[in-house]
């Protein structure tokens, strides 16, 4: 499994012949290094909830490719009335798709539409593939029930926001990093805008305190898996 890093909350998996983005916020992103014209191949778009950071191009990507959206029930059936095709999830339910598992975890945060409806709640992700487990935790803050992930889930890289001001900071990420149990972590939402400036060096540092890996990417940098 090949996870590029797209700047944001947007990651860009490859898995055997699937492209699975998630959150792909292109348009209006300054951390993008790719426009929404240099994707040229995606078979599911998964939505960790509504807001524009994270719903970003879905419209145009899942038309072009004719790509099925996975999303909480609310924020599905909003994208299935755009023309979208859609496959509905809610918290705690998995599903096997062709090219893995996805199941929807708890994520505390608001969510809406980008016209300002419901959406249902906010999620995060995990995605298990080539048996290895992903975590996109969306945005959300700490909250104690990550250890209930961690201890039903072997999550074997986590994807952590840190850039709070909308969700966990710094040091509330490498707290959710201990109850998420996972072997390495690459911090995400931070340094987009000013208001979500984090110090990716200092999570690090204090991720590999607690003796987990740490990995930063650059957007259009990749981790392999
Ligand atoms: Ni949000
Ligand atoms: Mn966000």
């Amino acid at each position: 499994m090949k996870i590029i890093y797209h700047g944001h909350a947007f990651l860009e998996i490859i898995t055997g012949d699937y492209v699975i983005l998630i959150d792909p916020f292109i348009s209006g992103n300054p951390a993008c290094d790719i426009t929404k014209e240099d994707i040229s191949k995606c078979d599911y778009i998964i939505l960790t909830h509504g807001h524009g950071d994270h719903y970003g191009d879905t419209d145009f990507l899942a038309k072009k490719f004719n790509a099925t959206v996975l999303a909480i029930y609310e924020l599905a059936v909003f994208a299935s009335k755009k023309g979208l095709k859609t496959h509905d999830l809610n918290i705690g339910g998995g599903f096997n798709f062709p090219f893995g598992r996805v199941k929807l975890t708890p994520a505390y945060h608001s969510s809406s539409t980008i016209e300002g409806g419901y959406a249902g709640d906010a999620a995060g992700v995990l995605l298990s593939a080539e048996g290895k487990t992903i975590y996109h935790a969306g945005d959300t803050s700490l909250f104690e029930d990550m250890k209930i992930i961690g201890e039903t889930s072997k999550i074997h890289l986590a994807f952590l926001p840190i850039g709070d001001n909308y969700t966990m900071g710094v040091d509330d990420a490498v707290k959710a990093a201990e109850y998420i149990r996972a072997e390495t972590i690459i911090p995400i939402h931070y340094n987009t805008f000013d208001l979500i400036k984090a110090d990716e060096k200092e999570f690090c540092r204090k991720i590999e305190s607690i003796g987990k890996k740490c990995t930063i990417l650059k957007p259009g940098e990749y981790y392999e898996l």
